[in-house]
């Protein structure tokens, strides 16, 4: 069985994903990791399945309610692509907490690749990607990951990164609701870590919210927004870092 374990709280990861994923199989299994109330470790894996594992980079490093989700699981030897998705900045050390928990975990790491999608708090950076460069680039990695997985090398993956990972406690840009908000709820449903409550989601606690941006991605009004008095000056901050086109890297 082929399985997609994503956390992908704007679409991004999700989108970059499936163009890796559909070159596998079309019979895929989609695991959530945006679900706060499922039961991950009751997901039946085994040494025969494949796992294309899939996160965002946050600060170069893996959301931690992934990890958390992700650690839960019983790999039992089921291989696993790892794939980091970052934002047109740079994935620092999110390939190796990522192999790092898997391994932990029981998975079997055998290929990890970084992909760029579009920013998902600052679209200016990585516009419009996954693209159709992206979408060759992606489909010929699949084509060298097949080729060593027909292989079955025993050698250890290297991915990049360092331990201890990059220090990452969050930013200071949480999204709030403006007047537009009509209390509808998709919001709080889609919140992966409960920061906005049901019975009132025009606020949000901002001491659990991560910034992943999923309540501005799944508004229907476009009501959740971060206050361009903190994007903006963010946004130039990071302008040079987040320059040119950065590539899709696979390691084997
Ligand atoms: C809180 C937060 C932190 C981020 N940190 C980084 C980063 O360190 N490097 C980077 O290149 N992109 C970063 N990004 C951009 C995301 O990794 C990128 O947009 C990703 O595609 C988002 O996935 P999604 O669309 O599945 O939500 C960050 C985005 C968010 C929301």
């Amino acid at each position: 069985m082929t399985y997609e374990i994503l956390f992908s709280p704007t679409g991004g990861t999700m989108k970059t994903a499936n163009l890796l994923t559909k070159e596998f199989s079309a019979d895929v299994r989609v695991v959530d990791l945006m679900d706060r109330t499922a039961d991950f470790s009751a997901i039946p894996l085994t040494q025969e399945d494949l796992c294309i594992v899939a996160v965002p980079s946050f600060g170069g490093r893996v959301p931690a309610p992934a990890v958390k989700r992700l650690s839960r699981m019983k790999g039992n030897g089921a291989r696993a692509i790892l794939m980091a998705v970052y934002g047109n900045r740079a994935i620092d050390d999110t390939l190796l907490e990522l192999k790092d928990v898997l391994t932990q975990a029981g998975f079997r790491p055998v290929a990890a690749l970084e992909a760029v999608a579009q920013h998902s708090i600052m679209p200016q950076f990585g516009p419009g990607r996954p693209d159709n460069q992206d979408h060759r680039e992606l489909m010929d990695f699949a084509k060298q990951i097949k080729e060593k997985l027909s292989c079955e090398t025993s050698e250890d993956l290297t991915v990049p990164g360092h331990f201890p990972y990059r220090a990452y406690n969050g930013i200071p840009m949480k999204p709030k609701a403006d007047h537009g908000c009509i209390r509808c709820g998709h919001c709080a449903r889609h919140c992966p870590v409960g920061a906005i409550p049901q019975d009132a989601p025009n606020h949000t606690n901002t001491k659990i919210c991560i910034s992943c941006m999923a309540c501005t991605a799944f508004c229907p009004q476009r009501a959740r927004k971060v206050s361009p008095l903190v994007l903006i000056p963010a946004g130039l901050a990071m302008r040079k870092s987040c320059k040119g086109r950065k590539p899709n890297q696979l390691y084997l």
